[in-house]
């Protein structure tokens, strides 16, 4: 196990196979000890992948982004927590009613099981997403306005925090509170040369140092030659 920062950088396992994905899980044993399983991973893999990596004693980020009607996305996440997910998340844009029927579900399995509540964390606005696109999806408040109405929204109906670029976590902290957590993808070491896709795009030195509860990182760790050297490096890096 590791601590502090190291403790909260999670990997993105952005791979094809089951397979693949544990190579990766054991590359990183003793080093890192989270890891986020998503939705080419899981449609590719099933639940079973998740068991897989819970049974290395390594905690999981469920990131399956659960949008629907109140009571469906409540049921979903109950199931992901009965598989062990540690931190799920879910569209804070699915409105009040779903984030807080959700927590509901949540920590009611939890007390009748007596099992620890996860983290449930809210999707704001897609990074993907600019003022254009938002305007023609109907959004007319700019990016940072929807970013910080839809993070007090979550925060009212009760869930844990949301995932934002490491430009937004001191908007997040100030307006929701320094309590109110965050998960950062958009993230590439000094080592790491390409942004890849990413467009605004912060180390992880700068983003924990912004206050940031945990960072996601893909591609600088698993499309590395050396999984070992990489994380060596990015120890260095954050100190
Ligand atoms: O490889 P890379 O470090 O860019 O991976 C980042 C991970 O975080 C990917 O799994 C990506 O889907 C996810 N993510 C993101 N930006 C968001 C939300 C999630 O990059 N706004």
């Amino acid at each position: 196990m590791t601590d502090g920062r190291m403790n909260r950088v999670i990997v993105a396992l952005d791979v094809e196979t089951g397979g693949r994905a544990m190579e990766i899980v054991r590359a990183c044993n003793g080093v890192i000890s989270f890891f986020k399983v998503g939705k080419q991973l899981f449609t590719a893999e099933g639940p079973d992948v998740v068991r897989r990596i819970k049974k290395t004693g390594s905690r999981v980020f469920l990131d399956l982004k659960y949008h629907d009607i109140p009571n469906t996305v409540a049921q979903a996440t109950v199931e992901a927590v009965k598989l062990g997910a540690d931190i799920i998340d879910i569209h804070t844009s699915g409105g009040y009613e779903m984030m807080k029927k959700t927590m509901e579900a949540v920590r009611g399995y939890c007390a009748a099981h007596s099992v620890s509540e996860p983290e449930i964390f809210g999707i704001t606005i897609l990074t993907s997403l600019d003022d254009t696109e938002l305007k023609r999806i109907g959004y007319t408040g700019g990016t940072a306005d929807m970013v910080a109405r839809l993070a007090v929204l979550g925060r009212e109906a009760g869930i844990n925090g949301v995932v934002c670029s490491p430009l937004e976590i001191s908007m997040v902290k100030k307006t929701c509170g320094s309590d109110f957590k965050t998960i950062t993808p958009g993230i590439r070491p000094l080592f790491a040369q390409s942004p890849d896709d990413q467009k605004r795009v912060m180390t992880p030195k700068n983003a924990f140092d912004a206050g940031t509860d945990y960072i996601v990182m893909g591609r600088p760790i698993t499309k590395a030659l050396n999984i070992g050297e990489a994380l060596r490096k990015l120890g260095d890096e954050i100190g």
